[in-house]
């Protein structure tokens, strides 16, 4: 059945004979292990108006569980699901649920074909969670349809919790390429422990202590903390797990969902979304109509081309009848509620007059370049944000939020960097554990670059920007005449990054 992604992707338009002939086999790769879809748009859509989604309540309630307390009877209906939804790309490679044409659906809303061709952009912004919430539940109820159990639900691979930093058994080992789970163009084997550049416990920290929804979900312009890691990491790193290159499935928009277990990590990222939500009563989602009333398309279990909008999926048990079983281990990061000692002392809370922004590094003309090693930007900092950053605790209402603005990359290349605040010899060697570690900046790949061979024009990437809350470490670093930013091109714990071919136009420190 791994022919059958060479046959719609690659032998179509670039001739390779008969590369995989193994009809059970996902492990097979041809001599050239390149695929982007040439065309990925929805098939069959044209003149079609969307029936918009609507809840079925006498639905059960299907219940998500963790990759790694699965049953034997659970690992089995998982891979009869998946092995049903690669016979259907075989069958009938037209039909718009099959395991290909899923994959494309994603490729549409993010990478686009090769053709040039994309739906609307659903990363770097706000649209993350949402768009995502929605992909899975389509997904998971044609799985349901298929092999005719309304209860059945994807796995989330919880890399969050204890013990749990490893690439899941049940995907699949290298030399059991017969596992429907497996994909090819993966790098990570069964039970192989994730880099810490992927997922550790001060990354996990600084993204699940985000205070303000923009912070943690991003806004219309700017991605937020978990997309930018573990999200983007973990992506990298399945596909590569020296996380140097972008030629593999999961490390590349257009491909990643080729790879079935995308949809067990982004169930993770679907359940830390109501996670983060509970930590705390300033947790909220965005009540912005907008973003309410933004809606996507998706051929639903029954290939009805159906609508959905941001305001269908908020409320997952009610209107998709999904849910999440709790691992039963506990995670690996802690929140921290902010508390008020100045209030406690009896005193309110000193709140700093309101400074302008500190900008660190700006360029309206040719972008800044970020290669291989660490760019440091440092400047003075003026009177009256000495003032602001002293009136600061790490409890006060003020905010400062670090922001990278601008960023872009090649399409068919990466960018991940580290930041750090105040630590200006920071490497790629620097542990995390770092008090000065902002946060990460990740950037996928969207294509593997095929889009030159056809000739074709090609769907840029637009710049992306990342903000990261930074007033722990302002608060500690009282009395300061400078403040650094440092950006460290990061690649897998031990392995030297290589260049990227990435440009940003702007670091500046402004308050929240
Ligand atoms: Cu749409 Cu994890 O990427």
């Amino acid at each position: 059945m791994a022919g059958q992604k060479w046959v719609h992707d690659r032998r179509s338009f670039l001739g390779v004979g008969a590369a995989a002939a193994g009809a059970r086999l996902f492990g097979v790769r041809p001599a050239m292990a390149q695929d982007d879809p040439a065309d990925c748009a929805p098939i069959g859509v044209a003149g079609k108006t969307p029936v918009p989604f609507k809840p079925s309540p006498a639905l059960p309630v299907r219940m998500r569980k963790s990759a790694f307390e699965l049953s034997k009877t659970e690992v089995d209906r998982l891979k009869s699901a998946y092995a049903a939804l690669r016979k259907l790309t075989t069958d009938q490679p037209d039909d718009p649920r099959g395991w290909l044409r899923q994959g494309y659906v994603h490729c549409w809303y993010c990478g686009g074909g090769s053709d040039g061709t994309a739906g609307p952009a659903i990363h770097g912004s706000w649209n993350f969670f949402p768009w995502h919430r929605a992909y899975l539940h389509f997904h998971e109820r044609i799985l349901c349809k298929l092999i005719g159990d309304d209860t059945f639900a994807l796995p989330y691979w919880d890399w969050d919790s204890q013990g749990r930093q490893s690439f899941p058994t049940v995907y699949g080992d290298p030399n059991d390429t017969s596992n429907p789970l497996f994909d090819m163009l993966r790098s990570a084997a069964a039970g192989a422990a994730i880099s810490t550049q992927a997922v550790s416990v001060p990354m996990l920290n600084r993204t699940m202590n985000s205070s303000v929804n923009t912070l943690y979900m991003g806004s219309a312009s700017d991605s937020g903390a978990m997309e930018n890691a573990p999200h983007g990491p973990v992506h990298i790193w399945t596909g590569d797990t020296a996380m140097q290159a972008a030629n593999n499935d999961m490390g590349v928009l257009a491909t990643a969902a080729q790879d079935p277990v995308f949809f067990a990590h982004h169930s993770n990222i679907d359940r830390l979304w109501s996670v983060w939500l509970g930590l705390s009563p300033k947790h909220t989602n965005f009540n912005d109509s907008g973003w309410l009333q933004t809606a996507w398309q998706f051929y639903d279990e029954n290939s009805v081309w159906t609508q959905i909008a941001i305001s269908d999926v908020l409320d997952p048990v009610q209107s998709l009848r999904s849910d999440y079983t709790p691992p039963n281990v506990k995670p690996i990061w802690t929140f921290k509620a902010r508390t008020a000692p100045a209030f406690v002392a009896g005193v309110a809370p000193v709140q700093p007059a309101k400074v302008a922004p500190l900008t660190l590094a700006t360029s309206t003309t040719t972008p800044i370049a970020l290669g291989r090693v660490p760019l440091t930007r440092s400047v003075a900092v003026p009177p009256a944000h000495v003032k602001a950053f002293a009136a600061l605790t790490a409890s006060a209402p003020a905010q400062f939020i670090l922001h990278v603005r601008g960023i872009t990359v090649a399409d068919d290349q990466q960018a991940m960097f580290n930041v750090f605040v105040n630590q200006p010899n920071a490497t790629a060697a620097t542990s995390l554990d770092s008090p000065n570690f902002v946060g990460t900046v990740t950037v996928l790949a969207k294509t593997k670059g095929m889009a030159g061979m056809k000739g074709m024009a090609h769907h840029h990437h637009p710049a992306v920007n990342a903000e990261f809350d930074v007033t722990d470490i302002i608060a500690g670093a009282k009395g300061a005449t400078r403040l650094s930013v440092t950006l460290v091109p990061a690649a897998g714990a031990g392995v030297a990054p290589k260049a990227m071919k990435a440009t940003f136009r702007q670091l500046s420190l402004e308050q929240l």
